[in-house]
Parts: C-alpha cells; structure tokens; sequence
C-alpha cells in the first residue's frame, strides 16, 4: 500500500518540486546518488574500483518531453564516455541508460528517436573500451526496448538489457535472450504494474526470479544478478557451480548504497560485483522508487524534515 502511494508520487510534478527544492532532503538523497556532477561521477568510480568493484553508471533523468531534453541527456553520456576512455577506467566502469531519458516517449517518432541517441552512446562506449546497458521501465516501454536492443547489437552485440521477475512475459523473454554474447541483468522490478502484465504477490515475483535466472545460468548469455535479496544472491550461487560457471562467467550488481557491505563480502569472496552507481540532479524518480522498496527509508527519509 506504502509502496504504491510512493510509486504513485515518484509521478507527481508537484511533489518532484518540492522534494527536489527541500534543502534538508540532501542528505538522505546522498547515501543513494553518488553527486550531481561528471566529477563526482568519476571520483566514485576511482573510488570504488579501488576496492574491486566494477561500476555501471547511470545519468540521472527520465521521461524527457522534448527532443531537446533527450539530445542534452545524450550528451551528458557522450561527456561521461569520453572521460572514461582517456582516465582508463572503461574497464572497470560501463553505463545503464534509461530509453524514456533519450525520447522514446515522445509522442512523434519516439522510438527512432531514441534509438538514433543510444546508438551513439553505444559508439562513443566502443571507443572507451566499455558497454552500455538498456534500463527497463514500465511495462509499456519492453517491446519497444526490446526492439532497440535487437537493433543494437547488430553493431554493439555487447549491448545489455534489463529483465523484470515481475513481468508474466520474462521468463519467454529470458529464453530468447539467453544465447551467447548477450548480457541480461535480470531485476525483480520497480514499477507499480497492473495484475494484467505482472504478479503482485512478493512471492510469486521472488519463483519467477528463479525461474528466469535457471534459464539465464543454463543459456549461453552472460547472467547478471541485479538484487540485493540473500536468498537469491545463495541462489545464484548454487546455479552457477550447477551449471559450470566460474566467477566471472555471470556478475552481481547492486545499487550504489544499499547493503554496502555485502557487496564488499562478495568480492572478497572471488565474485565480480558491479555497483549501479547514479549521478546527476534530476534525481527525484530513482530516489522515490528506492524509497518504495523499503518503507525503513521512508522513515529515515521524514526524520531529515525534522530539526535537530
Ligand atoms: P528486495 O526488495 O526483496 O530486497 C532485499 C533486501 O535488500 C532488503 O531486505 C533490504 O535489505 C535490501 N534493499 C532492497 N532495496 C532496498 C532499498 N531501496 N533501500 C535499502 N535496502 C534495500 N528495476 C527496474 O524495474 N528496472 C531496472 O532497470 C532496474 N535496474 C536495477 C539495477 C540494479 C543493479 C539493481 C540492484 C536493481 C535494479 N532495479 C531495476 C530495481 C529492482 O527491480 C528492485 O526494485 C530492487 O533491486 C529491490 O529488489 P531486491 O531484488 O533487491 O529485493
């Protein structure tokens, strides 16, 4: 119920804006964004592939109304690849793009449009030595994105997608792209769905993550596990010994900020752990659907309009 008054508001115009200009919010914002600015993007990258993680950084923005929002968040990406090549941290660090950032909502040519802006991002990450990975938003956007990714990697067979447990379609989806090359980052969710498209019961979306995950370890694909779920993280553990793979054969990946620690666990464990590390000001989506995953941030959240 929380959670859906909390999807519902990570929609809301209005209170983006007062969130957004709500000086006492910083704080709480700061242990799940890594900055606002390219600086604070590359810093947090040296500093944690100093500790052995990899990175996926994403710029913060989504659901542009206009092409020239989506040429300016393209350009950001294109300004953040080309200081990833040159400080030689391509290896270490790729980039997640949301398709609804780079037009795809636009009403006109919406698609074309922000395939035409994510190819060029995948170019500028070929000659940066990285990869880029394709975010999935609500349920209206998968075919579309789906279709943007077959078309991608026709010249950037790298080119990663994002999968939903949640989503009744996943699972097909899985067996189609669970062939060699292909990078899967499979995630539970986080968009308020109808029970038309999606489970809603927490269980049910937690079998059918195993469901999709047997499917990616056993294909020919390269599996990323995008929870910070203990169960799931054992579970991904035993399918890759089941199934042959060796650390480094599949990933974990976390968001910057939630089970820190774990993450570290992980490494020291031999694991490869890519952070999904977001920078940029318009924050106010990510860090609203964060709050939905878990009530216990909302109460941190509201203790910050609180003075001490
Ligand atoms: P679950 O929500 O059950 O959480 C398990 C445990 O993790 C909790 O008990 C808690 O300890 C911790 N935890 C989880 N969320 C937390 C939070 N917000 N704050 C503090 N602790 C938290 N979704 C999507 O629809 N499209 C996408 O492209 C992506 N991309 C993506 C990338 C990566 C790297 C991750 C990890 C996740 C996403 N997601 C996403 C979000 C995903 O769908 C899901 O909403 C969250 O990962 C929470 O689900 P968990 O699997 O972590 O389990």
């Amino acid at each position: 119920m929380l959670s859906s008054i909390l999807l519902s508001a990570s929609r809301s115009a209005r209170l983006r804006q007062i969130v957004a200009t709500t000086r006492c919010t910083r704080p709480v914002v700061d242990r799940f964004v890594a900055g606002e600015d390219l600086g604070d993007a590359l810093g947090t990258v040296r500093e944690l592939t100093a500790a052995g993680l990899t990175v996926t950084l994403d710029y913060l923005g989504e659901d542009v109304t206009d092409r020239a929002g989506a040429t300016a968040v393209r350009d950001a990406y294109l300004r953040l690849l080309d200081m990833l090549g040159p400080e030689g941290l391509g290896t270490g660090a790729e980039v997640s793009v949301k398709l609804s950032a780079f037009g795809q909502a636009l009403e006109k040519d919406g698609h074309d449009v922000a395939l035409a802006n994510v190819r060029q991002v995948c170019q500028a990450a070929d000659v940066a030595g990285t990869t880029v990975t394709l975010d999935m938003e609500d349920h209206t956007t998968v075919d579309s994105t789906l279709a943007i990714l077959d078309d991608l990697r026709k010249e950037h067979p790298a080119t990663g997608a994002v999968l939903q447990s949640y989503l009744y379609r996943t699972e097909e989806d899985c067996h189609r792209l669970a062939v060699p090359g292909s990078r899967v980052r499979l995630v539970k969710g986080a968009y308020r769905e109808p029970s038309s498209v999606a489970y809603q019961d927490k269980h049910q979306v937690d079998l059918a993550y195993v469901r999709c995950l047997r499917v990616l370890m056993a294909g020919g694909g390269y599996p990323m596990i995008g929870s910070h779920d203990p169960r799931l993280i054992r579970i991904a553990q035993d399918l890759a010994s089941r199934y042959g793979r060796a650390a480094g054969e599949y990933e974990f990946q976390m968001l910057y900020g939630i089970r820190t620690d774990e993450q570290h666990r992980l490494v020291e464990q031999g694991e490869r752990v890519r952070v999904y590390t977001p920078y940029g000001s318009d924050w106010y989506g990510y860090f609203m659907r964060r709050l939905a995953e878990r009530p216990a941030n909302l109460a941190f959240f509201l203790r910050s309009f609180v003075p001490s």
